[in-house]
């Protein structure tokens, strides 16, 4: 799926997003190596700690539907009180470890946008530097 239209999927997801303490509302859309479409908003708790990112939310509704195989996100995220994004939504360090287990880091592309046509797109490699992933247990 090109850039533009995986954002546009980013974007409807953030509706969905349920978060009453931050007010910072966040959309992901990841597409799985079939081409496939898995959407995610993050989801917060009253107990903080339990909050759940977008691309989390994405990838787990993917791997629990039986995908490993990814080829790249899109993510938005601006507070609820703002019409449009200012600025990127860069994935948390945690996210960037999640995905970092599903994907090759040279090849999975995050595609960071305010809308759909101010993006910048990285690799995971570029995010996560001399990473950790599974091969490292072999
Ligand atoms: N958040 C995400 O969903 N993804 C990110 O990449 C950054 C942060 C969420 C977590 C929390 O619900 C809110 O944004 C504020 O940090």
């Amino acid at each position: 799926m090109k850039e533009k239209e995986l954002i546009e999927k980013a974007i409807e997801a953030r509706e969905f997003s349920y978060a009453p303490y931050s007010g910072f509302k966040v959309g992901a859309a990841l597409e799985g190596a079939d081409g496939e479409i898995y959407q995610g908003c993050n989801i917060e708790n009253a107990a903080y700690t339990p909050c759940n990112c977008a691309e989390r939310t994405a990838l787990f509704k993917a791997v629990s539907e039986g995908k490993r195989k990814f080829k790249k996100i899109a993510v938005v995220g601006w507070s609820a009180q703002e019409e449009k994004a200012k600025d990127y939504c860069p994935p948390c360090g945690v996210c960037r470890q999640v995905l970092r287990e599903f994907v090759n880091p040279k090849e999975f592309q995050i595609v960071v946008a305010k809308d759909i046509v101010d993006y910048k797109v990285y690799t995971l490699e570029e995010l996560l530097p001399e990473s950790f992933g599974p091969e490292n247990l072999q």
